[in-house]
């Protein structure tokens, strides 16, 4: 007989624990279907050239150390700003001048670490003025330089990333036509330099009405479209090069229209459809919206609009999520930035990968805001490790999954075959990854075929004292943090015995690799 204290302890786990749920996985068929090696893809906000100097944060060793560690991907630079910067061929400020503009005279002369530090004090009020910029709607035209494009292009080259440029879109000539001259400029300067960049034109061009009295429909913007493509034929560099778009915003109805129209015009020219996505507006988001099935779901709802369009108008395209966050209106306050906006995150990359979405592109690596993966000190944030997690362990092969005995709507799960670039892993292994929205803890059972088969746990629970709302989190117990500043910690897993149940506490999320799991797809 077991004596009473261990009695109670055994009886104490039971209780929370309750049934477990039954996972069915699907390794016998072929996959569902494939993403983008590119799948997890990061933005910056246009609105960080808005005064030059601050595009010098980039510079940041720390930042392209944070940036290689999600590599390979896409690095849209885009937003808002996007049709208000206006290219100055002539106008080649240096790094010294734009930072001297922001100087004190008695600071001349500044070194690479001080000019850092004085921007990243300078930052917070900078991030303050975007911000209120953007939900004043008082959108101000901006010079961009060619030494911007330059760090822009150093940083995504040196980082591993492809550099996705948008371009201008309301240069227009009398009020229609997009006036291609200084795209012209800039795609000039970008060729000289060897850059092999892609493009886009235009942001959200749903709300141009509203962002600048101009209106512009959906034929007309894919006969611009028309326009810049011949323009990038012009150039033996892009002749080839990749165009998007149309970078349209949340498909409601009038939006729906407007991409209808450009595709039918435009969409022979573009390589992949983008639209962006957001569950709330950040001002108003409050925490449950965040755990609230109901809202996750919305997001396959508006996937479903999208692809819908997309097959009858042009078939076979791709179909990208060109920018996409929790809450727009730059996130969520204190939600956003913590532990808790996983859920969202990880829900929307299993969801988009599930339903045949390319290549998901997270606003924002680094930028004004709360959604940013790596905050105003270079700290990485929950959704940072979160999605160097996602990028280790996850392939690109989708697979089926569901679980039996739960409601699969507060206890999420998707498969994909685990990522074959990984040095522990083999081909045929699997990743689950699973997402408790239950308030009590939740027990996953894999099949009974699968337990000899050892299964590596990666759990991500929140650290310290403000448990979901913390900016810190824990993989397997420990904290997640750098090394120093060119150096990303090991990602330790937690091997389970074989058969045993996975568990998950309550509001919580993980990855699970099953190794030796044989799955067709993945092999
Ligand atoms: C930006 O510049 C263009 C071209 O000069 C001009 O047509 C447009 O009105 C300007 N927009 C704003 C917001 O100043
Ligand atoms: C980009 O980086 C690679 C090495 O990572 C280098 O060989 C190449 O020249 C760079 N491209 C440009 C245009 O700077
Ligand atoms: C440009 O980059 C793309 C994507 O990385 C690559 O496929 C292509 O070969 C490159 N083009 C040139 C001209 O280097
Ligand atoms: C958990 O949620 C249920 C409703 O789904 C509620 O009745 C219960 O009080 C909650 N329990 C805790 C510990 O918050």
């Amino acid at each position: 007989m077991l004596a009473p204290p261990l009695l109670l302890l055994l009886l104490l786990l039971a209780v929370p624990l309750g049934q477990a749920a039954e996972l069915q996985l699907g390794l016998r068929g072929s996959p569902r279907g494939t993403v983008s090696p590119a799948f997890l893809s990061l933005t910056l906000d246009a609105s960080l050239a808005r005064q030059p100097r601050f595009i010098t944060l980039l510079s940041n060793p720390k930042l392209r150390t944070l940036a290689r560690g999600l590599s390979p991907g896409f690095l849209r630079f885009g937003g808002t700003s996007t049709d208000f910067l206006i290219f100055d061929p002539h106008k080649d400020s240096t790094l010294e001048e734009e930072i001297l503009s922001g100087l004190q005279a008695e600071e001349a002369q500044p070194g690479f670490a001080a000019v850092q530090e004085l921007l990243l004090a300078q930052w917070p009020s900078q991030e303050k003025l975007l911000l209120t910029e953007h939900s004043q709607k008082k959108h101000k035209n901006t010079t961009i330089t060619g030494h911007t494009l330059d760090i822009l292009h150093g940083f995504a080259n040196c980082s591993g990333f492809h550099l996705v440029f948008g371009l201008n879109a309301l240069l227009r000539r009398r009020g229609w036509e997009w006036d291609s001259s200084n795209a012209g400029q800039l795609l000039g300067y970008c060729a000289q330099r060897g850059y092999n960049l892609s493009w886009e034109l235009g942001n959200e061009p749903n709300s141009f009405k509203k962002k600048s009295g101009i209106y512009i429909d959906g034929f007309q913007l894919g006969r611009d479209f028309i326009h810049l493509r011949q323009l990038l034929s012009q150039h033996p560099l892009y002749r080839h090069a990749k165009l998007y778009g149309p970078d349209v915003g949340q498909p409601r109805k009038h939006t729906q229209h407007l991409l209808r129209s450009f595709l039918k015009s435009g969409g022979k020219v573009i390589d992949s459809v983008t639209w962006h996505h957001y569950y709330v507006n950040g001002r108003s988001a409050t925490r449950e919206d965040f755990l609230s099935p109901a809202v996750l779901d919305t997001f396959a709802t508006a996937v479903r609009d999208v692809l819908e369009i997309v097959a009858a108008t042009v078939p076979g395209k791709k179909v990208w999520l060109g920018e996409t966050s929790s809450a727009y209106g730059g996130g969520a306050p204190q939600l956003s930035n913590t532990y808790l906006a996983g859920f969202m995150w990880l829900d929307k990359l299993g969801l988009a990968a599930r339903q045949g979405i390319d290549v998901v592109m997270r606003q924002v690596f680094f930028g004004a805001g709360s959604y940013h993966l790596v905050d105003a000190s270079f700290e990485p944030l929950p959704d940072y490790w979160l999605s160097l997690l996602y990028k280790r362990l996850v392939g690109t092969r989708v697979l089926e999954v569901s679980v039996v005995g739960a409601d699969a709507r507060r206890l999420r799960v998707y498969l994909h075959c685990t990522n074959p670039q990984h040095p522990k892993y083999r081909e045929g292994d699997v990743t689950l990854f699973a997402l408790n929205l239950y308030n009590v803890s939740q027990t996953l059972q894999l099949p009974r075929q699968l337990w000899s088969k050892q299964v590596d746990q990666y759990l991500l629970l929140p650290h310290g004292k403000e448990s979901i709302l913390s900016r810190r989190v824990q993989l397997n117990g420990r904290l997640l943090q750098m090394v120093d500043e060119e150096t990303l910690p090991t990602l330790h897993e937690a091997a389970l015995a074989p058969g045993s149940a996975l568990g998950l506490p309550a509001f919580s999320y993980g990855f699970y690799v099953i190794r030796k799991a044989k799955a067709i797809a993945c092999i």
